[in-house]
């Protein structure tokens, strides 16, 4: 066994520091752990001479700008990718799994897009490939599937998996602010990019579920699979009713497998607060599992930040250790058992949430609430408000279960009808009593 594991970084930045940092903070811990020391090599960055939270040089870290000095160097045996992006990222742990190194990284946009390629090429070269900062930052999510539930047969997943857009939701409901004004405030306090598509419009948390679902369900499950609804058009008035009915809204990521079919989706959704998930705030993450075997299980956190995301690549480093050790490349995330295939909207059942205006006569709600009966859709809820200064109400209704393509034709068919004059919102219902 060796004294000492070298581990070559590609990026110093937020994630890389807490490395570095976490690496000598425990230098102890992990020799007891691994019988061995871990040692941060060299790192690649792209200017040396920037000033960084941690010291790499008095660490003993050689930074550096050539990748063939991280990539080709013989003395070491881990990469930790941490630099982001997308091609330059890939292309760096191709040859580092061509010269026989193992992969950690944290990047779920390379993960979700390219992780058959990757995982084929890491089992080609009979390396190890691990990803858990991915998910959920500090949250031990993927390999909590993957190892404890590895007996059990997972038949859904929700998710809150993206911080951002959890932080804007909680201050829109606890504070009653619109969208914009809470996006300015989770930017102002740097919890928001000053360009914040990819969070609020769903992308970042569909990636994730995209890993979470190849996962759970063990079937190939592509970033075009998932269907993505951002919270960017979400209108305060909708966390208002919501919050009236018992449900509080919540970008979910959901993801549900029966054996056979799968679906997987990431849309502002509302929880009922009796379901743990809505008792999740800010910039936390928490993934919720529901198991054959275990039931119900929640996994909650930080779901970024430099500390929690690098403790969680550390994990995935002691893994590839122990490994090492064994003479076994582990691969947790092993090859998908089943064939991908997707339910249709007919297949897909949900409790939902209809706002819309309509006449304010008599008769009108007995016949909406015909034209819904033709569909097989009954409600359980229902809220009606008179419009200020006009002969219209709107009205909030939360329905029973139906499918997905029924509740379609019935929002088609209402939206047809002489006494509606507007649908302006539509939200899934999850975690009622009936799911
Ligand atoms: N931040 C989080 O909380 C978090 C949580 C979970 C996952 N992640 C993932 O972790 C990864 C890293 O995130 P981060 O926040 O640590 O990023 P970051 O702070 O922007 O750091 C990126 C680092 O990579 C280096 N770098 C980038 N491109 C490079 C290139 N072409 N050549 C050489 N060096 C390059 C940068 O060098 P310089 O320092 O010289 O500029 C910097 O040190 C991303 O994939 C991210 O999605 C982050």
């Amino acid at each position: 066994m060796e004294d000492s594991v070298s581990v070559g970084l590609l990026g110093v930045g937020v994630v890389g520091s807490g490395v570095i940092d976490l690496i000598e903070q425990h230098q102890a811990k992990l020799a007891h752990q691994l019988g061995c020391n871990v040692h941060v090599k060299s790192a690649l960055v792209r200017n040396p001479n920037k000033a960084r939270d941690v010291d790499a040089k008095t660490n003993g870290t050689l930074l550096t700008t050539n990748s063939d000095d991280v990539l080709n160097d013989p003395e070491i045996d881990v990469i930790v990718e941490v630099m982001g992006g997308i091609e330059e990222a890939r292309e760096s742990i191709l040859k580092a799994f061509k010269a026989k190194k193992h992969v950690v990284t944290a990047n779920k946009d390379l993960v979700a897009l390219y992780g058959a390629e990757l995982h084929e090429a890491a089992a080609e070269n009979r390396c190890d490939f691990y990803y858990e900062a991915s998910v959920a930052g500090g949250i031990p999510i993927l390999r909590g599937i993957t190892d404890g539930f590895a007996s059990d047969h997972i038949e859904q997943l929700m998710g809150i998996v993206n911080g951002t857009t959890n932080y804007i939701l909680t201050k829109m409901h606890n504070e009653g602010v619109g969208y914009e004004e809470a996006l300015k405030e989770a930017q102002d306090l740097g919890f928001a990019e000053a360009d914040p598509a990819a969070d609020v419009e769903g992308l970042d948390a569909a990636r994730k579920m995209a890993i979470l679902g190849r996962l759970a369900f063990s079937t190939h499950i592509d970033l075009a699979d998932v269907e993505v609804t951002g919270i960017n058009g979400i209108d305060l008035i909708d966390l208002q009713y919501g919050d009236n009915l018992g449900f509080t809204m919540k970008l979910i990521g959901f993801a549900k497998f029966d054996g056979k079919q799968v679906e997987v989706n990431v849309q502002p959704a509302l929880i009922s607060k009796d379901h743990p998930l809505s008792d999740v705030k800010n910039e936390y993450n928490a993934v919720y599992v529901y198991g054959e075997a275990v039931g119900e299980a929640m996994f909650y956190g930080a779901g970024a930040g430099s500390m929690p995301t690098a403790a969680a690549v550390i994990s995935d480093v002691v893994a590839v250790i122990k490994n090492m050790h064994r003479g076994v490349t582990g691969s947790q995330f092993v090859e998908p058992r089943f064939e991908k295939e997707l339910k249709t909207e007919a297949q897909r059942f949900g409790q939902y949430y209809v706002r819309f205006y309509a006449k304010d006569e008599a008769g009108v709600f007995s016949r909406i609430s015909s034209l819904f009966n033709e569909f097989d859709i009954s409600f359980k809820q229902i809220l009606q408000n008179p419009l200020k200064d006009a002969d219209a109400a709107e009205i909030v209704v939360i329905t029973h279960k139906s499918s997905l393509e029924k509740m379609h034709q019935a929002l088609e068919a209402l939206s047809k009808l002489d006494e509606v004059i507007d649908t302006k919102s539509f939200y899934k219902v999850e975690g009622d009593a009936e799911e």
